[in-house]
């Protein structure tokens, strides 16, 4: 199987965890992207959901699918929500952010009593980090986060080049919510927690695409079929 095939058929597999009634958020990506496709075929045949989208891109495939689309504010919460990653570990720790989404991705997953990622067996590495990890900043004072970014980084081990992304066309690349993201190559991120944390505290950050206890389930395609990964011991004490 192509990794694109590897991508549609965890999709394929995610779908059977969506039931008639529920309230579902909408990830981003190529990997998303075939659930969504899926999804629509889905409703076109009589399934009855709500769904929130954690991208322009998203949204504008899922009103072409007539998928029925509203706000989080309208729900409030959502039942589940199918993501991709760029990266993910055996503990279901997430790197996300690569088409830029990480955001919006990260309020919709924390405001699902499930989430689920799913993806090609690229995706799943021993060590967080060698996708560079995206990090969603405000434009104004940005040398000066990015400054605060490398300092407070290197305090858990994490040190490399700190990029503003760009457009394929070379202008800034700007997020659905219009900051900037400047993707760091780190190589490796030894403490994930420790460095979600220290992010999170530095002014001018935004959001970062470290997932971290949000993903219950990873549904990977797989040159030999499909594999999953549940995490054990959900916050919440629930059963996955
Ligand atoms: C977008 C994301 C995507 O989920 C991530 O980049 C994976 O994309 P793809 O499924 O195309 O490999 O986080 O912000």
């Amino acid at each position: 199987m192509s990794a694109d095939e590897q991508k549609r058929a965890a999709a394929k597999r995610a779908l059977e965890f969506v039931e008639d009634g529920m309230t579902l958020g909408l990830g981003s990506g190529s990997t998303a992207a075939h659930f969504v496709d899926l999804l629509g075929a889905r409703v076109a045949d009589g399934l009855s959901v709500r769904c929130v989208a954690t991208s322009e891109a998203t949204a504008g495939q899922a009103r072409r699918l007539d998928i029925p689309l509203t706000s989080l504010d309208e729900l409030g919460s959502l039942d589940l929500t199918v993501d991709g990653a760029d990266e993910l570990d055996g503990q279901l720790r997430l790197v996300k952010g690569g088409g830029g989404a990480l955001l919006r991705e990260k309020i919709v997953a924390a405001a699902s009593e499930r989430m689920i990622v799913i993806a090609d067996e690229s995706k799943q590495v021993a060590t967080l980090g060698k996708f560079p990890l995206p990090v969603e900043v405000v434009s104004f004072g940005a040398r000066a986060s990015v400054s605060a970014i490398e300092k407070m980084a290197e305090k858990t081990g994490c040190r490399g080049p700190v990029t503003r992304r760009l457009t394929d066309a070379g202008t800034p690349f700007q997020s659905d919510s219009g900051h900037d993201i400047y993707d760091c190559a780190f190589g490796e991120i030894p403490r994930p927690e420790a460095l979600a944390v220290v992010l999170n505290a530095v002014p001018g950050v935004v959001d970062h695409g470290l997932f971290i206890g949000l993903a219950e389930r990873a549904i990977l395609g797989t040159r030999a079929g499909i594999r999953e990964i549940v995490r054990p011991g959900r916050p919440d004490g629930k059963e996955s």
